[in-house]
């Protein structure tokens, strides 16, 4: 049977689905790298949305955005549970997450990411975002970050 996939926009008060996300979290990354302990306060900010995917009812992935200031939005998480990987999931969310940052009427989104994390960094690549700078030291001491950008008017 096919399953049944759906990208759900968090609501303010969903807590339950907010832990699960943060025990994935805490799976998924690696301490520093983790949102895991300020999660809710990250949630809590008024610009910022999360969108996740539910498949068969089940949490199996999401992205976490934010729109500081009228210049641009900000792409912070995108994570997908590892045995759904590689069917286009994190492809869908992150679609979901840009259409969601153009409706802030801002014209860039920017976001970092290991450059190790190759899954990541292509799929971010194969939607238009570039490569600006490598930020030294971005995650710890000895783990650097991409920054990288996508600019509306360019696709
Ligand atoms: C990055 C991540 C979200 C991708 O999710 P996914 O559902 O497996 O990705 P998709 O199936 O939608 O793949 C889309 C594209 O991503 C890239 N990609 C995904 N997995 C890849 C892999 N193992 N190796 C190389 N490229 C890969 C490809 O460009 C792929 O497009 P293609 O299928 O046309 O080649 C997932 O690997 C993940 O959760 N990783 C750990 C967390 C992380 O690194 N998050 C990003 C930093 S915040």
């Amino acid at each position: 049977m096919m399953a049944t996939m759906a990208i759900i926009e968090l609501e303010r008060n969903s807590g339950k689905v907010v832990e699960e996300i943060v025990k994935l979290e805490r799976k998924i990354f690696p301490k520093h790298e983790s949102l895991a302990s300020f999660f809710h306060n990250e949630l809590k900010k008024k610009n910022s949305g999360l969108l996740y995917l539910h498949v068969d009812g089940e949490l199996a992935g999401y992205v976490m955005y934010s729109w500081p200031s009228s210049l641009y939005a900000s792409i912070t998480k995108l994570a997908v549970k590892e045995q759904w990987r590689k069917q286009g999931h994190g492809e869908a969310l992150l679609k979901a997450a840009i259409e969601k940052c153009r409706t802030r009427k801002i014209s860039r989104i920017l976001l970092h990411v290991d450059p190790l994390r190759t899954p990541a960094l292509n799929l971010y690549k194969k939607h238009g975002f570039q490569v600006d700078c490598l930020v030294d030291g971005y995650y710890s001491s000895d783990r650097n970050a991409y920054r990288m950008y996508l600019d509306f008017d360019s696709i």
